[in-house]
């Protein structure tokens, strides 16, 4: 363990080495069983005599802060403390951030209770994650020198991946691509931020989906754009509702985040026309329409697009898995010199390893499959949902249909009277997480509901979740008065 320890100045310097230790010790920078340096080394270290360094490491051993093991060295021998924020940390508070980013909250953020029963949003299941497959693609990479040259290269991405998604995205998604289209990122967020960053300046009008996704709305908002909900209902973004002025209008087009409805193919070439008599650009954002349940998929709006007005961003997030951080965009050729600068000012370049070996995963032909086994998984896991929630809560909520991604929208019947914000809270004291779709919305138009992801629950446990969901939300409606469900086995989250 390369410790730090500093003894400039006057004063006895085998002191001044075990108090830096022993607080090393206490608060936790330093853990039970990690090694000291040998005598000799720290002494040589320090330019102090070597019997300095045995006088601070024989009174740390008397009062039991380290051990010594012949053969082997010295060693922390006290348990280690947790860390803590000393008290002049709490106190050093002259380095402030702008406005806008000073209370800036995560509206998906819940408390983290026991959760049971794990109905939350945006995860795919870990379990149909292809590990052999990637193990074997990122061993091969690694054999085959990926990182030999060690060095930076284009900020756009490896040319590999670029190639090999542009074959997919055609093909899969109907996306009109060739390689230098597209950039690769990190997730389908960094995409937004490098199309803000390029397209807005501050106070410019940017219109998004309401209920919609509250990561784009509050980055944009950090970019000093000017946020405009617009409603959307069973048809997708109300294309009539845009804003005056909007320079930038966010969509999800093939399954809107988060009521899961399909932009029509009418209201697809009315936002076209729209974005082109405004001098408006599109984000068009795909993030879970890979699963898909039913239905031919409409032509992206990115296809439709004759005056590349139109940002394709794309995500492996629910595909592969979030921790990858693997996304892209597919931008018109106008834009791409921009947003290559933008990749390369913020963090150069994706990570080598990962980009091969998902271009040698599509071009095996292994994401393809892939991604048609875990569509017939998360397809029966949403007909069990639905159906089930249907028995369970149909007398209050409703689903929305959905033909696509990783989760289902429960709305309240008409007339019903749902506080989805309460009924949430009933549902996680009793071991059920589940997000309110209240929590989706600018508040302007109040939305209502609840939301159910299937990714990361088992789906024997559905049953007994949407069980003990059910009494959460008829609690709801009474006033919470009952006592928490006891818990199959609860699990907690990190
Ligand atoms: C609407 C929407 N867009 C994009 C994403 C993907 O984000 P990322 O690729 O940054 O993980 C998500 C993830 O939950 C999402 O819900």
């Amino acid at each position: 363990m390369d410790v730090h320890v500093q003894i400039d100045g006057r004063g006895d310097r085998a002191d001044r080495i075990y108090r830096q230790l022993r607080d090393a010790v206490l608060d936790g920078r330093l853990r039970h069983g990690e090694r000291l340096p040998a005598t000799r080394e720290l002494a040589d270290r320090l330019s102090v005599s070597r019997s300095t360094v045995a006088t601070a490491y024989e009174r740390l051993t008397a009062e039991g802060y380290l051990a010594s093991r012949v053969g082997s060295g010295t060693f922390v021998s006290a348990p280690t403390a947790a860390p803590s924020p000393s008290a002049a940390r709490g106190e050093r508070t002259a380095a402030r951030p702008v406005q806008r980013w000073a209370d800036i909250h995560d509206p998906l953020w819940t408390e983290s209770l026991p959760i049971a029963y794990d109905f939350s949003v945006g995860t795919p299941d870990p379990a149909l994650f292809p590990a052999e497959s990637w193990r074997r693609f990122v061993a091969a990479e690694l054999r085959g020198g990926i990182l030999r040259s060690g060095h930076y290269r284009d900020p756009a991405g490896l040319q590999r991946l670029r190639d090999a998604l542009a074959r997919h995205l055609g093909v899969a998604r109907s996306v009109d691509a060739l390689a230098d289209d597209i950039l690769i990122t990190s997730g389908a967020q960094q995409a937004f931020d490098l199309i803000g960053r390029v397209l807005l300046d501050p106070g410019d009008v940017v219109a998004v989906e309401d209920p919609g996704y509250p990561p784009v709305r509050q980055l944009f908002e950090t970019m000093g754009a000017r946020v405009v909900p617009v409603p959307v209902d069973e048809h997708g973004l109300r294309v009539d509702a845009l804003p005056d002025g909007a320079k930038l209008v966010y969509v999800t087009p093939s399954h809107q985040f988060p009521l899961g409805g399909v932009l029509s193919f009418e209201r697809r070439t009315q936002l076209l026309a729209w974005a082109s008599a405004n001098d408006a650009v599109i984000v068009e954002d795909d993030y879970d329409s890979e699963y898909r349940y039913a239905d031919r998929p409409l032509d992206p709006l990115q296809r439709l697009d004759t005056e590349g007005r139109v940002v394709y961003v794309g995500t492996f997030s629910k595909t592969m898995l979030p921790a990858l951080r693997l996304g892209f965009l597919v931008a018109p050729p106008s834009l791409m010199p921009a947003l290559r600068s933008a990749k390369r000012l913020t963090d150069w370049h994706n990570d080598h390893v990962t980009q091969a070996a998902m271009a040698r995963f599509i071009d095996s032909g292994g994401f393809a499959r892939h991604v048609r086994q875990a569509t017939k998984q998360y397809g029966m896991r949403q007909r069990q949902i639905l159906e089930q929630a249907e028995a369970m809560l149909g007398d209050v909520l409703q689903a929305v249909p959905s033909v696509a991604g990783l989760h289902v929208c429960l709305l309240p019947r008409d007339g019903a009277v749902f506080d989805s914000d309460r009924a949430a809270a009933e549902a996680a004291a009793s071991g059920v997480s589940v997000q309110s779709i209240a929590r989706f919305g600018f508040g302007e138009t109040p939305a209502s509901g609840l939301m159910l992801g299937f990714g990361a629950i088992a789906p024997a446990d559905v049953p007994d979740g949407l069980r003990v969901l059910a009494r959460a939300v008829a609690r709801s409606h009474r006033g919470g008065d009952a006592q928490p469900e006891p818990r199959a086995s609860a699990t907690g989250r990190d």
